[in-house]
């Protein structure tokens, strides 16, 4: 029997987690298979991934810079990707090309149900902060997951304005002026900007919420950030921004190696050193 390969392919990659946390599956569940990081320029991309079905790969992870190509030249794709605008988790067809899905939001949702039994999605507005990538796919899955209004705020307005256009009435855009008065009307309050990771500036925000608000960052390093640490001198519940990128791998190890893992405790550690 052949062993069935995956990887993730950027450019640069060296950064990433991904081969870490997968290799920790592998072996935890004794899955002959084999994941690889693939350093691939923008130019080569769509020839370097064509090749790899014919080099026993079943799928890949894609990551910056990637992940709107791997979108666009797919065969199929989920409406998850599609309405994100990219995909991260790509199953290679049998009869040639490839299924393309973006996983980023069912990580933030899985990370949040993980880590916050009590939450949930549907139980009131939401503050999101940034309007980038990662903004997209939280946006998406706090409205499919059916949070009944969204407040939306990003340093260049204009980018949250064409997200709200995208996604619909339930997302209200506000200026970047008023982000600390925005946390005293919401249940659920996510940074997805790079604020507050290391080396980058910190957001400057004065929480007013309630402590039952939710409070989460995509940032994890560091773990806590000035956020975090605000909420929780509120009395607020708040998780870290590592669960989403270790559950957004989930999806895709499932795909490919037949096994849906779960994210422990030794997976966290592994991935923090
Ligand atoms: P990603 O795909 O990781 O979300 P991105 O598309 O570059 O990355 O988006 C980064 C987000 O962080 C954006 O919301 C960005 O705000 P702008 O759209 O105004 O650039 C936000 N961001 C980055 N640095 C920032 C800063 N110094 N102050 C405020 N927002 C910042």
């Amino acid at each position: 029997m052949t062993t069935p390969i995956s990887g993730v392919i950027g450019w640069p990659i060296s950064h990433s987690k991904s081969p870490c946390i997968h290799r920790y599956w592998l072996k935890k569940n004794k899955i002959r298979g084999e994941y690889r990081s693939l350093s691939i320029e923008p130019e080569n991309f769509l020839r370097e991934l064509k090749s790899l079905p014919s080099k026993g790969f079943v799928g890949a992870n894609v990551t910056i810079p990637h992940k709107e190509a791997a979108l666009k030249n797919a065969t199929q794709a989920t409406n998850r990707a599609c309405s994100i605008g990219a995909a991260n988790t790509l199953v290679f067809l049998p009869n040639g090309g490839y299924h393309a899905d973006n996983t980023d939001g069912e990580g933030f949702i899985n990370n949040l149900k993980q880590n916050a039994p009590g939450w949930d999605a549907s139980i009131g507005p939401a503050f999101v902060i940034g309007a980038g990538g990662a903004s997209r796919a939280i946006l998406y899955s706090l409205l499919v997951s059916g949070t009944p209004e969204i407040l939306l705020a990003n340093r260049t307005k204009s980018r949250a304005e064409r997200l709200a256009t995208e996604f619909g009435k339930r997302i209200t855009v506000i200026d970047w002026a008023d982000i600390s008065l925005a946390t005293a009307k919401v249940t659920t309050i996510i940074n997805t900007t790079s604020l507050g990771m290391t080396g980058q500036a910190e957001l400057e925000i004065t929480l007013q919420c309630s402590p039952n608000t939710l409070v989460t960052d995509i940032v994890y390093a560091p773990l806590q950030t000035d956020l975090l640490k605000q909420a929780a001198d509120r009395g607020c519940e708040t998780v870290d921004g590592l669960g989403m990128l270790l559950h957004q791998a989930v999806p895709g190890f499932e795909a490919w190696f037949g096994t849906r893992p779960s994210v422990d405790e030794t997976l966290r550690q592994i991935v923090l050193v």
